[in-house]
Order: structure tokens, then C-alpha cells, then sequence
């Protein structure tokens, strides 16, 4: 693609590419016939789905107002959808822009960063607007909910976490409990030698399952206070011959379980206050035991995420969603809203103020299976 360099009067100089420096000024056209006055400033930060473009408002302009015209900017640039956000510690506001040709990121490319991770639990989430591999260590979150609406990439992220998991951990370091009530999300990961047990395909299963975690849970405590030891990290340094693996507990639509589609009224209600009472139970204990919890939900509504629910999963990823309405349900924020499809996800941790951008590896059947045949050779 040609290029061309622009200099601006603060002495940043940055190539833009012919598309960009079209994107600016149809932006800057579109802005200003608005009535919102300022400059763009020569830079654009080109990642593998988006691009991020600086917009410096002048004077009495206030961000809200460049927010609430997402929606017309995507217009004048025939865009999917556009982000507008204010980026901290600069002057400048976001514009995030999708790319005319988007680039996925492939797991193999990006399974290597697992691997080098010296996190416990290594969450490989992406690839993040600069271009960097993000993994977060689950065990500093301690559990995470992701919502999204059907067919924005929930099931892809939990198989890319899933099989990175499989690839580039023992079952003696993690083992895994597995949810899929739809029935047709985990059905690959059957044989993986990190299964406690094959996946629970109804909420019953599901509900024994969660039983026997709980059950370990206190049994894990009870010997952990026996050998002096506060938490699961110092029982391992202590016992590096005893050590306890992780278990990662992962429910793939937490919906199906908490309103399960039983046609008896009561026992829907006393199935569903079941299930949540035991992922409360799991949630509260999981620094000490070292039980980690991940759940799905494509329904932000209050009534799959309820206080509780809210409580015990501090760390939220949210993909596409409806409304505004729903991004804050899931992100206590808007712009959820603004994703685009298939991958594209907004994280919230409970260890960073600021919500982070990034774009999930394309994971495929294939890379699953293979991730599970290598673990299976390994062990
Ligand atoms: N990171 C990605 N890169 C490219 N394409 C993706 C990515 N994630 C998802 N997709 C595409 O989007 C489709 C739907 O994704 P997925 O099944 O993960 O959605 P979901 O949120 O689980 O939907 P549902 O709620 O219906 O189960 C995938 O089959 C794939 O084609
Ligand atoms: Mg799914």
C-alpha cells in the first residue's frame, strides 16, 4: 500500500497510509458538519481488526458529546461499527476504526505466549490494539464471566483458553471441570487428560460435578491449614512432591444452568438457586483452594447475572452486545455496544482501572484436537 509522511506542528511525524489519511478526513468532515471543533492528530495505531485514531477536541467540546456520535461516524465511513473513547493520560480522544481488511489471528501464532507465561492459570485472551499478545494469570482475577450475544466468539475464546491450557500445561499442574449443557461446544475435549470428568452435558451432571468441587474444595482447605499453610501456593512450596494442581471449573451459558429447562416450575427455580449457591461456595474459597471459575453467558439481563453472580466474577470480558444498557450491566460501562463481530472483546479486570480492546485468536476444531492429541502423547 502506498504511504505518504505528514509532519505535524508538534514535530510528531508518523506514516499514514492513503486509507488512513482518507479515514481522517472523512472523520475530521464528518466531526466538524457536527459541530464539534478540533484537530486529528498524525497518528493512527493500526492493529490486526481496528485502527485507533487521535482526535484532540478544541475548547468547550465535551467527550460525551463526540461519544454519543459513534453511530454517525460509523455511517459517513461505511463502518461495521466505530469506538469512541477517551484515552487516559493523553488529550486526545479514541476513535477506533474497523479495518477494510481484518486480519485474525491464527491460535498457533499465538499459543507460544502461554508457554512462556509464568502465570499459574495463563489466560491467552489476544492480541490488544498494539499488536501484543495478552495473557492474564486467572488466579489474580480469581474467576471470569464473558458475555456476548450468539455468534460473537464466546465458544472460540473458551476453546483458545481451553486448548492453550491443554497444549502448554500437565494435567499435574491443571485439571479441568467442564460444562457445555447445549451440548455441542466441549464435545472435542472428550479423551483430554486434564478432564476430572467427561464433559456434564445436562444440568444435573453439571450439578454433581459442582458438588464434587465443592466437596474438594473443604477437602483441600482441611489439609492445607494441616500442613500450616494459608492458601494453595504455599502448600505446593511446601509439598513440591504433593503438589495440588489448579482445577479450573468452566461453564459454557451459565443461563442453561441457573434457569434450566426443566418443566416443573419449582424445581427450575430450586435447580437454578442450586447451581448458584455452589458456584458461591466454589468462588469465596478459590485463592486459598485454588479452584478458578470461567462462565458464559450470551443474556447480560439481571436475572442470569444477578448480584451474586456479579460478586464472585470480578473479572468480565464482554463481546458484542444489544445495547448500551447490557454493556453495563457486564462492564459497569458502555461501549460494548460499539464491537464488532466474531472475536472482538472489551476486559475488565479487577486489577487495572482501564478497560482493555482486544481481538481473540481464531481457534479452530482442528487446533483443539490437536492441542489434546499433544497433551494426551505428552502424558
Ligand atoms: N476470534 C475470532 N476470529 C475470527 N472469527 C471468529 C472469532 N471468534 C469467533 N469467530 C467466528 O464467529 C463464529 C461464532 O463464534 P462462537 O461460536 O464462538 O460464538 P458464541 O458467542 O459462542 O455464540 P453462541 O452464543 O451462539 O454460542 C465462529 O464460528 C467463527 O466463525
Ligand atoms: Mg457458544
Amino acid at each position: 500500500m502506498e504511504s505518504i509522511s505528514i509532519k505535524s506542528n508538534t514535530h510528531m511525524t508518523n506514516t499514514l497510509t492513503d486509507e488512513q489519511l482518507s479515514t481522517i478526513a472523512t472523520l475530521q468532515l464528518k466531526l466538524n458538519a457536527l459541530g464539534v471543533e478540533g484537530h486529528f492528530l498524525p497518528d493512527a495505531r493500526e492493529g490486526p481488526v481496528i485502527t485507533l485514531y487521535k482526535f484532540v477536541p478544541k475548547g468547550s467540546t465535551r467527550v460525551a458529546q463526540i461519544e454519543n456520535l459513534s453511530q454517525d461516524l460509523a455511517i459517513a465511513l461505511s463502518a461495521e461499527a466505530v469506538q469512541v473513547k477517551r484515552l487516559a493520560k493523553e488529550s486526545a480522544v479514541g476513535i477506533y476504526v474497523p479495518n477494510k481488511v481484518r486480519k485474525n489471528l491464527d491460535f498457533l501464532n499465538a499459543v507460544s505466549s502461554v508457554y512462556t507465561s509464568d502465570a499459574k492459570i495463563p489466560l491467552l485472551l489476544g492480541m490488544d490494539v498494539d499488536g501484543k499478545i495478552q495473557v492474564v494469570d486467572l488466579v489474580t482475577l480469581p474467576h471470569l464471566l464473558i458475555a456476548g450475544s450468539t455468534g460473537s466468539g464466546k465458544s472460540t475464546l473458551l476453546n483458545c483458553i481451553l486448548a492453550s491450557l491443554a497444549y502448554c500445561r500437565t494435567p499435574q499442574q491443571i485439571q479441568l471441570v467442564l460444562s457445555d449443557t447445549k451440548q455441542v461446544e466441549f464435545t472435542h475435549f472428550v479423551g483430554a487428560p486434564h478432564l476430572l470428568f467427561p464433559p456434564a452435558s445436562s444440568v444435573y451432571q453439571s450439578l454433581e460435578q459442582l458438588e464434587w468441587v465443592t466437596e474438594e474444595v473443604d477437602a483441600r482447605l482441611k489439609r492445607i491449614a494441616k500442613s500450616a499453610s494459608q492458601n494453595i501456593a504455599q502448600f505446593n512450596a511446601k509439598n513440591p512432591d504433593a503438589a495440588l494442581p489448579y482445577i479450573v471449573v468452566v461453564i459454557d451459558e451459565l443461563a442453561e444452568l441457573l434457569t434450566s429447562t426443566t418443566k416443573n416450575e419449582d424445581e427450575k427455580i430450586k435447580l437454578g438457586k442450586l447451581a448458584e449457591q455452589k458456584l458461591g461456595l466454589i468462588a469465596q474459597k478459590a485463592r486459598a483452594s485454588g479452584v478458578h471459575l470461567i462462565a458464559s453467558t450470551q443474556q447480560p439481563t439481571v436475572k442470569i447475572v444477578t448480584g451474586s453472580i456479579k460478586a464472585n466474577f470480578p473479572a468480565r470480558i464482554s463481546f458484542r452486545l444489544p445495547a448500551e444498557s447490557d454493556s453495563r450491566t457486564i462492564l459497569a460501562k458502555g461501549g460494548a455496544e460499539q464491537l464488532l463481530a466474531q472475536g472482538d472483546m472489551l476486559f475488565l479486570s479487577p486489577n487495572s482501572p482501564e478497560i482493555q480492546r482486544i481481538h481473540t485468536p481464531f481457534t479452530r476444531i482442528e487446533d483443539v484436537q490437536q492441542a489434546i492429541e499433544v497433551a494426551c502423547r505428552r502424558n
